[in-house]
């Protein structure tokens, strides 16, 4: 760094172009950045993004409940990225779902904190295996769309701790390269320059020492946010120069300040080159492809079935619904991917699984209600479907209902789509929903009229495929929901100055579960076409940790997965908390009739809360409950247990 002026260094500290790290005419190695998050948007220059492969969303990713999925989903993200000489993906974004509006829902993980940093854990590992980088996004509380760039978002301590920045907490873990911060302002103060949530928490409470730096245009003051610790403003900035030399030069910005920046965005460009003899690619296309596949299979989420999945041998079906044929790659905004892939279409794909079936297609819904056209091409297809032994109708959002930088507008589907499902529904007993979304959908309209849901997310250029797969049950559906689907959901969305967090820490299934609310199906919920059966819990303490096994068996005679949740819960706690939180789960695989036995740990970090009074993490002694089960309300075992100042122990049974 000697041998950089001061006018080189202030040049660093914004980017060459939209996508590149200043080279400071050659003396520096190219850096280049490219979103994120389920699929490479690599921009060169004065060309349109290179064709990706485009992976399933992050909501797909986290209804799979997979660990080692989300490594390797990020470990061929990572060879994407090596093939295209991007140095540092622009991705996870690890936001909170705090309200199923959000529109850019679909590129996040879940509305449970650990959940989502789990994951991204996870994904930031598999990607930086390959010697790639990460930006984990977007720091922090961004949590709806609506006026982003101008909204302070309004959050207690408490809750920023519990609820808004765990999620960063453990994707730092896996040490990203980067962390992107956030458009919108945090307590009145843009993220980009907030001190106390860059300075004091990113980097003092959460050691991270890496590069910060900005969202795309999210720099209002450069001087502010280098003082912040915001190392990189991108995209490059015309005035960023001039306003931090005339800072510099009124003394309001120190050479400190400006070498700490510059130091870390030359570790940056250092680690990428060191990161070089990492980067093999080791898959083909085709396995890219393939595993967009499986993971759009594991993440699809079955909702309710009375039978009519999966489809019986010699069945006749009819397919309805133009999302059939082109399925929903994903939403809209800076994460479209551009696929080279062309889908086959749904109809076919299902003879192709099944030859024994019959399958046609009929397309409706072309227009809107009340267009003639559209009414013709409803009822042809009503008619067909009253023809056929199974209807299934494939409706839902896509990358114009759910869309980077406006909200979503209802969590309905659209009156044409409801009005149609309820039609088809009418005249066969078998009508299957196939559901695509960002979030949760309101089905409130339809779901009692129809035998089957399947909600598939927006789950990528693998997606009809999959679909196929588990219609006709040579999949088995083994996803969760990583987000409750309410019953009604406030939008929560601000009136464009602030956005107050008033339900506090009660995001979610900690809100539904405090209120003791009903709702259409909660968070964790997802059914298979296996039955799986919970017995014999124990529990035992070693030097403090917290050990809680269990046996899972399959009573069908299918393989299949479930996915093993497990939840803390106080008993009589001394300040307001959820009934339980997520602490721990696990995505077991088991053949027909077979038994597992399933273990899990515990920490005394893990009944901590935020305590406001003490600036800092508290767990109480006494009584807790572990909670195991097979959705956030469907608790099949339970223990209690008693904590000490020494940590853990089980409770006593003289004390039952
Ligand atoms: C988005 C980021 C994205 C960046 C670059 C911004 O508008 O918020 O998530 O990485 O653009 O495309």
């Amino acid at each position: 760094m000697q041998d950089l002026s001061l006018d080189e260094k202030l040049t660093l500290l914004t980017g060459k172009d939209c996508w590149r790290v200043e080279t400071l005419g050659g003396k520096l190695p190219e850096l280049f950045f490219s979103d994120g998050p389920h699929g490479l948007r690599t921009v060169k220059e004065g060309e349109h993004a290179l064709k990706a492969t485009a992976f399933p969303t992050l909501t797909v990713l986290a209804s799979a409940w997979d660990t080692a999925l989300a490594y390797e989903m990020g470990e061929l993200l990572g060879e994407e990225a090596i093939e295209r000489e991007v140095d540092v993906l622009l991705a996870p974004g690890v936001n909170i779902k705090r309200t199923p509006y959000g529109g850019r829902n679909f590129e996040y993980f879940s509305e449970d904190p650990y959940l989502a940093g789990t994951l991204a854990f996870s994904y930031i590992s598999g990607v930086q295996s390959k010697g790639v980088g990460t930006s984990v996004k977007h720091f922090a509380a961004n949590n709806c769309e609506h006026d982003r760039l101008f909204q302070s978002s309004e959050v207690d301590d408490r809750t920023l701790h519990e609820i808004y920045l765990p999620a960063f907490s453990l994707a730092l873990r896996a040490r990203p390269w980067t962390v992107m911060c956030a458009y919108n302002l945090l307590n009145g103060v843009y993220c980009a320059e907030h001190e106390k949530l860059l300075h004091k928490i990113l980097r003092d409470e959460l050691g991270f020492d890496g590069v910060i730096l900005s969202d795309w245009g999210a720099v209002v003051d450069r001087a502010k946010s280098l003082k912040a610790t915001l190392d990189l403003e991108m995209p490059h900035s015309e005035q960023a120069f001039s306003v931090l030399k005339a800072a510099y030069e009124r003394g309001e910005i120190t050479e400190e300040e400006i070498d700490a920046s510059v130091e870390r965005i030359l570790a940056l460009v250092r680690k990428a080159e060191e990161a070089k003899p990492l980067r093999t690619v080791t898959h083909t296309a085709e396995e890219r492809h393939r595993a967009a596949v499986r993971i759009a299979e594991e993440g699809a989420v079955l909702l309710k079935n009375e039978g009519a999945l999966p489809i019986k041998d010699g069945a006749r079906v009819l397919v309805s619904g133009k999302k059939a044929k082109t399925g929903v790659y994903g939403g809209g905004g800076s994460s479209c991917v551009d696929s080279a892939f062309a889908p086959l279409p749904l109809d076919e794909l299902l003879k192709r699984e099944n030859g024994t079936l019959s399958v046609r297609y009929h397309e409706a819904l072309f227009h809107d209600w009340g267009n003639l056209y559209g009414l013709y091409g409803m009822r042809g297809a009503v008619m067909r479907a009253a023809e056929c032994d199974v209807a299934v109708l494939v409706v839902g959002g896509d990358g114009t209902t759910d869309c980077e930088g406006c909200d979503r507008a209802s969590l309905r589907l659209s009156s044409v789509e409801e009005e149609f499902i309820r039609a088809v529904a009418a005249v066969n007993k078998n009508t299957v929903v196939v559901l695509y979304g960002g979030s949760a959908v309101d089905m409130s309209g339809w779901i009692d009229c129809v035998n089957a849901v399947l909600y598939t997310g927006f789950n990528g250029e693998g997606g009809n495929e999959a679909l196929s797969r588990l219609l006709t049950g040579r999949a088995n559906p083994c996803g969760k929901l990583a987000e409750t689907f309410p019953l009604r959901a406030d939008a929560a969305l601000g009136n464009g100055f602030y956005n107050r967090y008033s339900e506090g820490i009660f995001v979610g299934y900690r809100g539904y579960d405090a209120r003791n609310e009903a709702v259409q199906f909660p968070f964790g919920y997802g059914l298979s076409y296996s039955e799986f059966v919970y017995s014999d819990m124990t529990m035992s303490e070693t030097g403090g940790e917290f050990c809680i096994s269990l046996d899972v068996e399959n009573r069908s005679e299918r393989a299949g997965k479930e996915v093993v949740q497990l939840y803390v819960g106080q008993k009589f706690p001394l300040v307001t908390r959820p009934p339980r939180e997520l602490k721990g789960f696990q995505k077991v695989a088991l053949g027909a009739g077979e038994k597992k036995r399933v273990t899990f740990r515990l920490q005394k970090e893990d009944f901590a809360y935020w305590s406001p009074a003490l600036d800092g993490w508290r767990v109480e002694e006494g009584m807790y409950t572990v909670f195991v089960g097979s959705s956030s309300r469907e608790i099949r075992l339970q223990q209690q247990i008693k904590l000490s100042q020494r940590g853990p122990s089980q409770r006593d049974p003289q004390e039952e």
